[in-house]
């Protein structure tokens, strides 16, 4: 009988060399490979050291921990990477053009892998908790893009990880549709739904090694909730209340999706503790630590993702309550968590977080200043275009409030007005769903802007209608508190 091959973390890494596209699992730290690529940066800092080019492309499913994105890039081997980031060292040269980053919907990664789109993969490294010598892989705590990672790379590599060893079992539904002309419906109408295997199927021709680890996620935990944050949340639950009330919102609910990062995990936590809100699926992209708590609570019914990423504690509490968890959770590719098809059949309410957002509704998800890039678009695009109704939120300043958040004109714009129906901040609730662009302007200044912008927003928008159009704007002014922000550290016209 076959067997595979146990190799070294070195020895993986002799597999990859200079020039090469190498894909990895990993959807937040969740599932990412861990041993293998601290080693390929070992071997480029080596290969630096002899005055000898050395720089990978990286494709991963979203961010990846700090033994991936952060080792290469403080090893400075990072020649390109897609589709999403949010490791500082990678950033940095992201923003230093050391490493070309292009960011896109995270949906489309695993098509526009098959399709070519990204060129050849030579090599496949990934996290498994389980592997059968005839290439029957039980992934770890994500899927992301592994499968068409795997399918399409030429070689591959398996960390198998005895951390996850028997505790995610049963909670990977694995499924990759076929490519148009052969594209066919996803028969998948509710969130619970399985359509695939528990198992990822791969050639086991091309397992070149295995190597073995013992290693946790390298997830960093959440911040505490704070005033701030919990107000932001207090008001999405009133506003999804009032849905409710009025009947838009069946009395069943419907499925949320809810973004990543601190905001989003407060904004769950606050959804679920509301007595107004019955309990709740999710079809979301990341199982993120409020979930947890609210699904113990009875808050939340059923939660399927991409990647369960929660801070190792938790995770711990989890897989010794497997028998309550195991049923309530499901993992599939980002290509299933995130689909336009399914967001829309399932009539997800989407909350995800924004940067910036201007008066009329356009959100920055993604961009400091116009240019600086933060962590890349995510899924938010794929759950906010297609969703029952996209709420965005953000505290209404940044940077102790030397930053507003809502500006006469976002920097970048990765989510339309077209696209973008609720805006919340601690402020309050701005409906901009059928509202003309001056409409949303007034609703937004009245309702989600900080006190201390308040006047400078409201002279603005005064000045700029006396210009008419259909969506009132002064191009030479558009940008002026971004502009004071450059010159003086602070968009205040009177700062105290
Ligand atoms: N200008 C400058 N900096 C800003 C800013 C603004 N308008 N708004 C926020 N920031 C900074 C914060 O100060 C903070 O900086 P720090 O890390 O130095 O403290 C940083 O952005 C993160 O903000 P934080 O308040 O901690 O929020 P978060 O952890 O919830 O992250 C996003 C917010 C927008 C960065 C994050 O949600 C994201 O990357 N979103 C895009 C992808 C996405 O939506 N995915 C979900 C799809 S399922």
């Amino acid at each position: 009988m076959r067997t595979l091959k146990e190799i070294t973390p070195e020895e993986a890494a002799s597999y990859v060399s200079n020039g090469m596209t190498v894909g990895f699992s990993g959807f937040t730290p969740a599932g990412a490979a861990k041993v293998v690529p601290k080693a390929i940066a070992a071997k480029a800092r080596e290969e630096h050291q002899f005055g000898r080019d050395f720089k990978i492309g990286v494709i991963t499913g979203a961010s990846t921990g700090d033994s991936l994105d952060g080792e290469l890039a403080r090893a400075d081997a990072v020649a390109w990477r897609t589709p999403y980031q949010s490791n500082k060292y990678l950033r940095g040269n992201i923003n230093l053009g050391k490493t070309k980053f292009f960011d896109m919907h995270l949906s489309v990664l695993p098509q526009n892998l098959r399709y070519g789109f990204l060129g050849e993969v030579d090599v496949a490294v990934i996290e498994a908790s389980e592997v059968q010598p005839d290439g029957k892989i039980i992934l770890s705590t994500s899927v992301g893009a592994t499968p068409t990672i795997c399918n399409i790379a030429e070689k591959v590599i398996i960390e198998v990880n005895e951390f996850h060893s028997n505790s995610v079992h049963g909670m990977h539904d694995i499924y990759e549709p076929l490519d148009p002309p052969m594209r066919r419906p996803i028969q998948l109408s509710t969130c619970s739904g399985r359509i695939g295997t528990e198992y990822l199927q791969i050639d086991p021709n091309k397992i070149v090694g295995i190597v073995r680890t013992n290693l946790p996620d390298e997830n960093g935990g959440f911040k505490e909730p704070d005033e701030l944050t919990n107000k932001i949340g207090e008001n999405v639950a009133t506003f999804l209340a009032g849905e409710l009330h009025s009947g838009r919102i069946p009395h069943s609910f419907l499925p949320i999706q809810s973004g990543v990062g601190n905001i989003a995990n407060a904004v769950l936590g606050a959804i679920g503790a509301n007595p107004d809100i019955p309990a709740f699926e999710m079809y979301s992209e990341v199982i993120q630590d409020s979930v947890v708590k609210l699904m113990e609570a009875g808050h939340i019914r059923f939660a399927s993702a991409t990647s369960l990423t929660l801070s190792p504690e938790l995770l711990t509490h989890v897989y010794n309550n497997l028998d309550f968890f195991k049923p309530r959770f499901l993992l599939r590719p980002q290509e299933i968590s995130n689909h336009p098809e399914l967001v829309r059949r399932l009539g997800i309410i989407s909350i995800n977080t924004a940067i910036e957002v201007d008066i009329f509704g356009n959100v920055n998800s993604t961009h400091v200043m116009g240019k600086e890039m933060m962590n890349g678009i995510g899924g938010s695009g794929d759950f906010t275009r297609n969703a029952f109704i996209s709420i965005f939120t953000c505290p209404s300043i940044a940077k102790g409030g030397k930053i507003s958040a809502i500006v006469p004109l976002v920097s970048h714009t990765d989510h339309s007005e077209h696209s973008v129906q609720v805006l919340i901040t601690e402020q309050g609730i701005a409906d901009l769903r059928g509202k003309s662009p001056e409409g949303r302007a007034r609703s937004i200044i009245e309702h989600c802007v900080h006190p201390s912008y308040k006047a400078d927003l409201e002279k603005y928008f005064t000045a700029v209608t006396a210009n008419r159009g259909h969506t009132p704007q002064t191009l030479a002014d558009a940008f002026s508190m971004h502009q004071r922000f450059m010159e003086t550290g602070d968009m205040r016209s009177n700062p105290a």
